[in-house]
């Protein structure tokens, strides 16, 4: 099938790139030239894993172009997905400024069978909306829903095997050509799962919102393992073998960050608002997860008063939200970091991956070339980001380079055992310690 793509951020490039690799000619399109001319170049401008080697395959099949220009190869597309930003306006509502901006540079191409993808995450009854704008200006398009699961850093994976494809859809031309589009998913089993405009629209809030939840509550629940003297990591995995509870998203951390679920607890929220009712877990996920950062310097504050160190100088392996990306956007890594400087504590930060952006997010942040240049007379190092290899440092370097030995572990991705026989002093998260 032929389809064109708006927007080269996270969900637009990632789709591209992958829907050109199962078969289909991609044109992608996306007015940031800087961002086509790196990507014409293979150059990818996002740190996705592997991301780059399908983007080599589907170029070597001749499966994909990145064009800044919308034109007449638009009007002879199958499809054309929106993959464009919704981020937060300051009532939490979602800006749909984008989607409009781009659905205006489209109008010259569309003709009655064209049929709009939108990928973007939109609200319920954004896509009934775009279908009467350009109805008023006498198109009659088709509008589909089809909302995007993909997670940063596991982006490739979740792509090729995802639990389900989610179609919003009310018009049989539509249907037919999004059916092909996904036909290798449908031969493969992948549930795919047609509704109406709407609750398509709706499940992919509802899901964000609901592993957001799940975050925010074992992490309470590991405000209470450390209290109590239980071991989180056991009660997750137990409650969490439940099929009708599932392990997956009950790992406690130092609480969640990125760019969606904030911004989609907030845009659901708003939603709810406007039609006058509560969903009230929704802002105890927001005052828990808020608060995480609060608690986790706390934590620190109280392990440095009781190991009787003054004027610390402390390390934070990990600055991104999570591993497997350079997105340091709602980094909680940060959230801690700053609420520290305010105590005029001395800070020295490290990451694999996201150092180049990471003086942006924080002006007076001091980063270190290496982990090992960063735990240089350091007092505590605090993990902050789950990291695959911080789980393989040269700890006894590590120890070399350390003023106080202490390590805190906000991700439990060490083994006490092993970290304490080399000497150090271990503090984790929803664990009693010593
Ligand atoms: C999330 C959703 O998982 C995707 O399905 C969705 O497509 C995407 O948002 C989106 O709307 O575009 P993402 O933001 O990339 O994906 O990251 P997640 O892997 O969901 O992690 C979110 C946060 O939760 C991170 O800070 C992570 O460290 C934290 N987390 C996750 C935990 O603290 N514990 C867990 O058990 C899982």
């Amino acid at each position: 099938m032929k389809i064109t793509f708006i927007g080269t951020g996270y969900v637009g490039l990632v789709s591209a790139i992958m829907m050109a690799y199962i078969g289909h000619e991609v044109t992608s399109i996306d007015i940031d030239k800087e961002k086509i001319a790196s990507l014409k170049n293979s150059i990818i401008p996002i740190y996705e894993p592997k991301l780059e080697e399908y983007l080599k395959i589907a170029k070597e099949q001749n499966r994909i172009k990145f064009s800044t220009e919308y034109d007449d190869k638009i009007f002879a597309s199958d499809a054309i997905f929106v993959c464009v930003g919704t981020p937060e306006l300051p009532s939490g509502e979602a800006n749909l400024e984008y989607i409009y901006n781009s659905i205006d540079c489209l109008i010259n191409f569309l003709h009655e069978k064209s049929v709009i993808i939108i990928k973007s995450t939109v609200p319920p009854s954004t896509c009934k909306k775009i279908d009467s704008y350009l109805k008023a200006k006498n198109l009659n398009c088709h509008i589909v829903s089809n909302p995007e699961f993909l997670r940063e850093g596991s982006a490739i994976e979740d792509f090729l095997n995802p639990d389900r494809v989610i179609i919003g859809v009310e018009s049989a031309h539509a249907k037919s050509i999004i059916a092909k589009i996904y036909e290798s998913f449908s031969l493969r089993n992948i549930p795919i799962l047609y509704t109406d405009l709407a609750s398509s629209e709706l499940i992919k809030y509802v899901s964000n919102c609901f592993l957001a939840t799940k975050i925010a509550f074992i992490n309470e629940i590991a405000n209470l393992s450390e209290k109590i003297g239980t071991n989180i990591e056991d009660v997750s995995l137990g409650t969490g073998l439940d099929r009708r509870i599932g392990i997956e998203f009950l790992k406690a951390g130092p609480g969640f960050g990125g760019s969606c679920f904030p911004k989609d607890i907030l845009a659901l929220k708003d939603l709810a608002k406007k039609n006058d009712v509560n969903i009230n877990i929704l802002d105890a996920v927001i005052i828990a997860n808020n608060k995480r950062p609060f608690d986790m310097a706390d934590k620190i504050l109280k392990i440095l008063e009781a190991n009787n160190i003054k004027d610390p100088k402390i390390t934070f392996l990990g600055l991104s939200f999570k591993s497997g990306t350079d997105d340091l956007r709602t980094s909680p890594s940060l959230e801690i970091i700053k609420i520290l400087q305010k105590k005029e504590m001395n800070i020295i930060g490290y990451d694999p991956i996201s150092m180049k952006y990471a003086r942006k997010f924080i002006d007076n942040l001091e980063c270190a070339d290496s982990y090992l240049e960063a735990c240089n007379n350091s007092d505590a190092v605090i993990i902050t980001t789950e990291w695959e290899e911080f789980k393989f440092l040269d700890f006894q370097a590590i120890y070399k380079k350390m003023n106080s030995k202490i390590i805190i572990d906000l991700r439990n991705i060490l083994d006490r055992d092993s970290i304490v026989k080399k000497g150090f002093k271990y503090f984790s998260i929803g664990r009693k310690d010593e």
